[in-house]
């Protein structure tokens, strides 16, 4: 049975990394019906919508979403900061209650990182919270008292979810070691929700070992001794930030994927490359496919398909030399299935 699969590009080099993605997927002979949405900046200044409702209930029945990038170019005036990224990844992560946002880094046995080491880790990045929630607001607005407030929402429920998943995957990896990330010593409400409830649930796992670092040390280490992670669980605005860091470390952000999980499969997950849209590099073929090719990989590892996802990441082992294009890179991970 084919799996059926929507196909977002988005903006920017999305559609391009797709491709190389669905190239390499088809080498493994797991069938794939899809369907490809127009949806990011284009589509929004032609119609004035960014994901209307009855797009979001067609989404829904798909088995699994493959994304591309969402995001106008920097810079660019045309369409508001938010529009797309609130009105398009944000709403389906939210709609579709996609509450983990797992990003493995594991850079290539074969190849050198930025910081010399072997980088080996996963950060479970809680993903429909924190200050990505849309609460605040505006008062006074365009006088000089204005006064602008983002709060950061933490539920318990919410809180615990995250770290539960966390502790479950950290138990099935040889080193079963768990880091919380927050800020603890100045988010003295969030930290401590987050800090009691990761104690609370640490009970339930006895063989997980676990440590704590805040955000700012925890950027640090990343760099200096990247070997200290193995699983990371932290909100979802450290979980961006932090994600960009460990992709520059493990080999770059062009290797970089994510999965915005479902864990329940109440929805379709939605799998994306942690980049961006790189507008300044479209149509280039400089645009690294890696991290497409690696996102359908875990996408069709939570579809089940584990022999053809293994296939790919044992393919992603293997790194071509430097200056292949786009599609010979697509071309070159297709031909090691
Ligand atoms: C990411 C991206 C998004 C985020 C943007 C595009 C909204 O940076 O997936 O890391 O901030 O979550
Ligand atoms: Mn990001």
């Amino acid at each position: 049975m084919a799996h059926s699969i929507a196909v977002i590009g988005g903006d920017g080099i999305g559609s391009e990394v797709l491709a190389e993605a669905l190239k390499v997927v088809g080498a493994t002979g797991v069938r794939l019906d899809t369907k490809s949405f127009e949806l990011g900046a284009k589509h929004y200044l032609s119609t004035g919508e960014v994901l209307d409702d009855s797009t979001l209930t067609e989404l829904r029945d798909f088995d699994a979403i493959l994304l591309g990038a969402v995001g106008p170019a920097i810079g660019s005036t045309e369409i508001p900061p938010g529009t797309l990224e609130r009105g398009l990844l944000l709403k389906l992560r939210f709609a579709l209650d996609l509450y983990i946002n797992q990003r493995p880094f594991r850079s290539p046995d074969t190849s050198p990182t930025y910081v010399g080491k072997h980088v080996d880790m996963v950060v479970i990045r809680e993903n429909t919270e924190g200050t990505y929630a849309g609460e605040g607001g505006f008062l006074r607005k365009g006088t000089p008292h204005e006064i602008a407030t983002q709060g950061s929402v933490n539920t318990r429920f919410g809180v615990e979810r995250a770290i539960r998943y966390a502790f479950s995957l950290a138990m099935s990896r040889p080193r079963r070691h768990l880091t919380l990330v927050h800020k603890t010593n100045v988010l003295t409400f969030a930290g401590d929700l987050w800090q009691r409830t990761f104690d609370e649930v640490a009970m339930e796992f006895p063989e997980v070992t676990v440590a704590y670092n805040h955000v700012d040390a925890a950027c640090i280490y990343m760099v200096e001794a990247p070997e200290r992670y193995d699983v990371i669980v932290t909100d979802n605005l450290f979980g961006d930030i932090l994600t960009d860091l460990a992709g520059a470390i493990s080999g770059g952000i062009g290797l970089a994927a994510s999965g915005n999980l479902n864990p329940e499969r109440t929805s379709p997950s939605l799998f994306e490359p942690v980049h961006g849209a790189a507008h300044d590099i479209v149509g280039t073929g400089r645009a690294n496919p890696t991290a497409a090719i690696r996102s359908a990989a875990m996408m069709l590892e939570f579809l089940g398909e584990k022999d053809a996802a293994l296939k790919i990441f044992n393919a992603l082992e293997s790194v071509p030399e430097p200056g292949l294009k786009t599609d010979e890179v697509g071309t070159y991970y297709a031909e090691r299935i």
